[in-house]
């Protein structure tokens, strides 16, 4: 059996859990937390990190950050995961469902011009599968627009890099994701990553519960108190040592999700012309995270027929986003309907291979071997 994913242990994982707990700070913002932070500031060049229970409780913050009330919109793109919208459209945000371009699966900036108005608040793009998207595209298009925020959902891209900047870098947020699934993980967690120094105490209040605990802890005021909206969103430093431990072996981790998929690449790309299948492309401006493996099958049947010969043989490849200006949530919340042809086209044809940091080259092979046992 091959899973789709396996959540790692790579270094000292387990022991700084421990330590996590003997040191007496199990709760947020403990000792390792200070340290993941710093791993990502330093990565990102942001001014502040803050480590949540997910990436979607993030995204959250940063919808409250962003001040989305009633009556305002949010771009986010349909293949898309349904917290990168969902997380707006609990705020009081209308959501505009944007397509992408057929290349690195980003935010399509020509749909993107189409439907930015004065009523949007936020752009929300994806660097899919740690892939920068357009970003010189899409910032052309927002600089006509000045009272939209870029929030950028960097779930799979940390450590990916666009025109030699950090992914994560260019948003005033982006927001990062330690789920299993993930590159660096820790079960579940995630980061809200602040790029301008003017937002970092609303997100603290916000963070802590709405309160500015943090201002008491710096002396600043003799206590604290409720000030502003906000939820529990910190990560207990019990899962930011597993965190940590990730991140002291980000090294050997990123060589190990290189090689799997460089192994990928150069045992399919000979036949994908045959076959009618296409890899990923990642530009030569763009440094990826290694986050996952997909093709685009020539057609839905086939994607589907191939994936099913897959599973059937223990091999747990997978499709991925199922559109969301067409699911039953994502209409509810649309601020009006929008055609997206190229999301419905290639989440129709996508399917992601295993990949994961523990993956080896006998496991790649069988891969490679099935899926092109189940397209001759
Ligand atoms: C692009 C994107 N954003 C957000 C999320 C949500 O991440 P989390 O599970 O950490 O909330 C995912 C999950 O896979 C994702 O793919």
């Amino acid at each position: 059996m091959i899973p789709f994913n396996r959540p790692s242990l790579v270094g000292r994982e387990l022991e700084f859990m421990q330590t996590a707990v003997e040191q007496g700070h199990a709760s947020a913002e403990g000792p390792f937390s200070k340290q993941a932070t710093a791993v990502i500031n330093d990565a990102i060049g942001s001014v502040d990190a803050l480590l949540t229970t997910s990436c979607t409780a993030a995204l959250e913050m940063s919808a409250m950050m962003v001040d989305v009330s009633p009556g305002d919109t949010v771009v986010v793109p349909s293949f898309g995961f349904v917290t990168t919208a969902l997380a707006f459209a609990r705020q009081g945000a209308k959501i505009l469902f944007c397509d992408i371009e057929d290349q690195q699966l980003g935010l399509d900036p020509r749909h993107l011009d189409e439907l930015m108005d004065d009523t949007v608040r936020a752009v929300v793009p994806i660097h899919y599968a740690g892939i920068g998207c357009d970003l010189d595209g899409i910032a052309k298009v927002m600089e006509k627009w000045p009272k939209a925020s870029l929030v950028e959902d960097n779930a799979h891209g940390l450590f990916g890099t666009y025109r030699g900047r950090p992914l994560g870098s260019f948003g005033r947020f982006s927001t990062l994701s330690f789920h299993e699934t993930k590159n660096f993980i820790c079960g579940e967690g995630g980061a809200l990553v602040v790029n301008d120094a003017a937002d970092v105490d609303r997100a603290h209040v916000l963070y802590d519960k709405g309160t500015n605990r943090r201002a008491f802890l710096h002396g600043q005021v003799d206590k604290y108190s409720w000030q502003d909206t906000g939820s529990s969103f910190g990560l207990s430093d019990v899962l930011a040592g597993y965190l940590q431990g990730q991140l002291d072996e980000r090294a050997t981790i990123l060589a190990r999700r290189q090689h799997a998929f460089d192994r990928y690449y150069e045992a399919l790309k000979p036949r994908s012309a045959e076959l009618g299948y296409t890899l990923p492309v990642v530009p030569d401006h763009c440094e990826q995270a290694y986050h996952m493996f997909f093709t685009l099958l020539p057609d839905a049947d086939t994607r589907n027929r191939v994936l099913k010969t897959l599973n059937d043989d223990e091999i747990y490849a997978t499709f991925h986003y199922v559109p969301l200006h067409s699911a039953p949530g994502g209409q509810r919340v649309a601020a009006r309907p929008s055609e997206c042809p190229v999301t419905d086209d290639i989440s129709a044809r996508l399917l992601r291979l295993p990949f994961y940091t523990s993956i080896d080259d006998a496991d790649l092979d069988r891969v490679v071997d099935a899926f092109l046992t189940a397209l001759s």
